[in-house]
C-alpha cells in the first residue's frame, strides 16, 4: 500500500482502538473499558513515537512546509498530555464502582463527556498532518513510519 494511504489507515485504526474503549464504557464494562484504554494508550504512544523520531525531524530538509516541525511537536505533547490526564482519571473514577444502575449509566455519560475533547484534538492534529505533513515527506521517510507504526496488532488484541 502507498505509505500515505498507511499512515492514514493507522490514524483511523487509533480512532477504533479509543472508540473500542468507549463502546465498554456505554456498555457498562469498565474492566473492558480499562484493559482497552491501555491498549490505545500503548498503540497512540507509538504512533507519537514514531512520528517524533521518523517525520518531524525530516521536515527539516522540506524547502517550505505548510507547518514547521514546532506546531507538530507542540501538539503531539499537548496530546500526550490529554492522554495521561484522561487515563489518570478514567483509572481514578472507575476504581470504586458506584452502586445501582443509575449511577452507573451517570458515571459512563460523565466519561463520555470527558473523552469528546480529547478525540476532538486527536481528530484536528490527525487531518493537520494528513493535509500537509504526510504530502510533503519523501516516499522513503513515509515508508520507514508505515512500517514502523503498524497499529493492527492493538487491534487484534483489543477485540
Ligand atoms: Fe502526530
Ligand atoms: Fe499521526
Amino acid at each position: 500500500m502507498d505509505p500515505v494511504e498507511t499512515l492514514r489507515a493507522q490514524h483511523r485504526a487509533l480512532d477504533m482502538l479509543l472508540r473500542a474503549h468507549l463502546d465498554a464504557v456505554i456498555a457498562l464494562d469498565f474492566a473492558a473499558a480499562l484493559a482497552r484504554l491501555a491498549i490505545w494508550q500503548h498503540a497512540f504512544a507509538l504512533h507519537l513515537h514514531t512520528e517524533d523520531t521518523t517525520l518531524i525531524p525530516a521536515l527539516a530538509d522540506v524547502a517550505a512546509p505548510r507547518w514547521v516541525a514546532h506546531v507538530y511537536d507542540a501538539e503531539h505533547r499537548h496530546l500526550e498530555a490529554l492522554m495521561h490526564d484522561y487515563t489518570a482519571r478514567f483509572a481514578g473514577t472507575v476504581a470504586v464502582l458506584p452502586d445501582g444502575m443509575t449511577k452507573r449509566r451517570n458515571m459512563a455519560l460523565a466519561i463520555i463527556d470527558s473523552a469528546h475533547v480529547l478525540r476532538h484534538v486527536i481528530d484536528h492534529h490527525h487531518q493537520r498532518e494528513e493535509q500537509a505533513l504526510f504530502l510533503e515527506l519523501p516516499e522513503a521517510v513515509l515508508a520507514r513510519a508505515a512500517r514502523a507504526g503498524g497499529v493492527e496488532d492493538g487491534i487484534a488484541d483489543g477485540d
